[in-house]
């Protein structure tokens, strides 16, 4: 979770304590410096839901929402591991998510009570992490398209660094037949090429020669993993419970769990994103675990913290690698 300051329209109502966060004021004719005749423009949905929280609040509903799917996340691959009993022992296992609580209830209804919950959460989960991560931008005066062209720059430092690191690249014919060589001694200078170019025109980044810990690193793409396991999830549905091509294989067949699971992580390349989705998962769940439990005052004491860090790495190890040895197990034909 990113540590956040309230929004400036908090900050300029409340000059007294600008580093505190707290529930924003209703808006009135004297703080918005308006006349009284003059209406206020009417605030959105989300400005009166989500933009009305304070950032306490917020980060309580990230950490509860953000408990309720580890919970799921970790049962889920508790019910996967039934995969390495065979075809019949699972997809008995996935006939029992749907049949549950039969006779007394209709058959789905405690699965669609479960997915409606699963869904919440997530929506609860996005938009609060959406709005705290506005208002850290903006508590550090950028905005979405600094934010955006930041992100660019950042993606054509890793592109030069890695293609600096292939000097066959450099040797082979750029566009129209020109090398990069001829290229590089034609574009217009503008420095983007010199060692310096980065610091100077990016005060945020870190000096050069100090490494940043794993820690930090896992802290600072929490966004990024986020991305990364809500389009895994949404591939993975349309995988393996919608049947949608093409994410799911052509041998999907409603009612075979065992067999679609087996068809689908059969192709290579998705068995690779499921594993790679799964370590965005225990960066996630490990960083998002510690931090759940330290907005809500779990770790009181250095002791505590010590036990939090170790119980969140542990119950983000053994998901991940419970999950990872499916695909590995499947294109390894352990599982077939
Ligand atoms: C390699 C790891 C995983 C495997 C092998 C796996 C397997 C499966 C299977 C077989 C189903 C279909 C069950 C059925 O329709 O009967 C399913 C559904 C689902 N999985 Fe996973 N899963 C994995 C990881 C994850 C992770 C990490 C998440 C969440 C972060 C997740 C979230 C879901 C969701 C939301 C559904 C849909 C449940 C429903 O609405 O029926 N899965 N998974």
């Amino acid at each position: 979770m990113t540590p956040a300051t309230p929004p400036q329209r908090d900050r300029a109502a409340a000059p007294a304590s600008p580093g505190s966060p707290g529930r924003a004021p209703a808006a009135s004719p004297a703080a918005t410096g308006g006349a009284d005749d003059a209406a206020p423009a009417p605030a959105g949905l989300w400005q009166r839901s989500v933009g009305a929280a304070s950032n306490p609040d917020l980060k309580l509903a990230m950490a509860a929402s953000g408990t309720v799917l580890s919970v799921f996340t970790a049962g889920h691959m508790a019910g996967n591991m039934q995969v390495y009993l065979g075809r019949e022992r699972f997809n008995g296992y996935a006939r029992l998510l749907r049949s549950a609580g039969a006779p007394v209830l209709p058959p789905n209804t405690l699965l669609w009570a479960a997915r409606t919950g699963l869904l919440a959460s997530a929506g609860v989960h996005v938009a609060a992490g959406t709005e705290l991560t506005v208002r850290a931008w903006r508590a550090e005066g950028r905005t979405p398209g600094d934010v955006a062209r930041q992100s660019a720059r950042n993606a054509a430092r890793l592109l030069r660094s890695a293609t600096a690191r292939l000097p066959r690249l450099y040797l082979s014919p750029g566009p129209r037949g020109r090398g990069y060589a001829e290229m590089y001694r034609e574009a217009p200078f503008n420095g983007f090429f010199l060692p310096g170019f980065d610091s100077a025109h990016d005060p945020r980044r870190r000096p050069r020669g100090r490494r940043r810990s794993v820690h930090r690193i896992i802290a600072r793409s929490m966004r990024s993993t986020g991305a990364v396991l809500g389009l895994f999830v949404t591939y993975h549905v349309l995988d393996l419970t919608t049947g949608t091509r093409p994410a799911a294989a052509r041998s999907f067949e409603h009612g075979d769990a065992y067999g679609n699971l087996v068809g689908s992580l059969s192709r290579p390349v998705t068995a690779a994103f499921y594993a790679a989705s799964m370590a965005a998962l225990a960066g996630h769940m490990v960083h998002g675990l510690r931090t759940a439990a330290l907005d809500t005052g779990l770790t009181g004491t250095a002791e505590r913290v010590r036990r939090v860090d170790v119980a969140a790495k542990a119950v983000g190890a053994v998901v991940t690698l419970g999950n990872l040895s499916i695909p590995v197990a499947v294109q390894i034909k352990v599982v077939r």
